[in-house]
C-alpha cells in the first residue's frame, strides 16, 4: 500500500468517525469523557483529539489544552470547535490543536500535568513509544526515593511537601475476555482496515505496565453495548519509580 492510499484510507475513517461518534456519545460516551477529565488542573495534552469532541467537558481549572491531531481533517473539525469553545461564557481554558503524534509530543520535558487517551492508544502505531513519550513530558512528582526517611532519622521532617506527579488519563476500549475476545481477535485484520488503523484486541492494560505505569487503580468497564468496543479501561495512572528527590 503506497503512502497516499494510507492516507485516503485514514481519512475515509476520520470521515465516518465524525458521523458515528455523536451516537457513541448519546450511548454514554459523554458521560465517560466528563469523568475522563474531571479534577484535571493546569496543563492538559490530549492525544487523538479527533474532532475536539473532549474539549468542552474540561473543568476551568485546566489552562492550557494541547490537542495533538495528526490527520489533516480531524485538525480542521477541532480547530473550529477549540474556536467555539473559547468563545463560550467562562471558558478560561486556551486550546492548541497541533498536528503531531503520539510518539513525538511537541512538549518539553515535565511540561504537562496530564496525558489524556481517549480511544486512541488503539489506533497509535507504535503504543510503547507514546507511553515513553507521555512519561517524559509529565511533572515530576517531589515523592521521595524509597528508603529517604530511614536514612534521614524520625524526627527531621522532609524540606519539601511532598507533591504528586503528573498522571495520565484514559478511556479505551480494550481486549474482552472469553468469547468476545474471540471474535475481537477474529476480526482484527478487517476492523483495523476500515477503523483507521484501530485493534480491537489490544491488552494495553498489559503494555501500560510494561511502560512502567502503575495500573492498579484502573477499572475495566462493560462499556458502551457495542461490540466490540466493550470493554473500557478508563481510570488515571502515574508512572511507578520517578522519583524528584
Ligand atoms: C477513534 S479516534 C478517537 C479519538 C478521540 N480522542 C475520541 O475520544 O473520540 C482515534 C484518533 O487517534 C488519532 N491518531 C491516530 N494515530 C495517532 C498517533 N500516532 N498519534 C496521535 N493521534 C493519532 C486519529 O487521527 C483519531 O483522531
Amino acid at each position: 500500500m503506497t503512502e497516499n492510499s494510507d492516507r485516503d484510507d485514514a481519512s475515509f475513517f476520520s470521515r465516518g468517525w465524525v458521523v458515528a461518534s455523536p451516537m457513541l456519545e448519546r450511548l454514554g460516551l459523554a458521560r465517560a469523557r466528563r469523568r475522563l477529565v474531571a479534577g484535571l488542573r493546569g496543563t492538559v495534552v490530549e492525544v487523538g483529539a479527533d474532532s475536539g469532541v473532549t474539549f468542552e467537558h474540561y473543568p476551568p481549572e485546566v489552562t492550557r489544552v494541547v490537542a495533538v491531531e495528526p490527520d489533516p481533517h480531524l485538525r480542521a473539525y477541532a480547530r473550529r470547535r477549540a474556536a467555539r469553545t473559547a468563545g463560550e461564557a467562562g471558558a478560561g481554558t486556551s486550546i492548541e490543536v497541533v498536528d503531531a503524534v503520539a510518539e513525538a509530543l511537541p512538549l518539553a520535558d515535565g511540561e504537562a500535568d496530564a496525558v489524556v487517551f481517549g480511544l486512541v492508544l488503539c489506533t497509535v502505531p507504535d503504543v510503547p513509544a507514546a507511553l515513553a513519550e507521555a512519561r517524559r513530558v509529565l511533572r515530576r512528582g517531589t515523592q521521595e526515593r524509597p528508603g529517604a526517611q530511614a536514612r534521614r532519622g524520625p524526627q527531621e521532617r522532609p524540606d519539601a511537601e511532598d507533591r504528586p506527579g503528573g498522571e495520565i488519563r484514559l478511556l479505551e476500549h480494550v481486549r474482552a475476555p472469553g468469547r468476545l475476545g474471540r471474535f475481537a481477535d477474529r476480526i482484527a485484520p478487517v476492523w483495523g482496515h476500515v477503523g483507521g488503523g484501530c485493534r480491537p484486541n489490544q491488552d494495553t492494560e498489559a503494555l501500560l505496565a510494561e511502560a512502567g505505569f502503575d495500573v492498579a487503580a484502573l477499572q475495566t468497564r462493560p462499556f458502551p453495548p457495542v461490540v466490540p468496543l466493550m470493554p473500557m479501561l478508563t481510570g488515571s495512572s502515574q508512572p511507578v519509580g520517578t522519583y524528584a528527590l
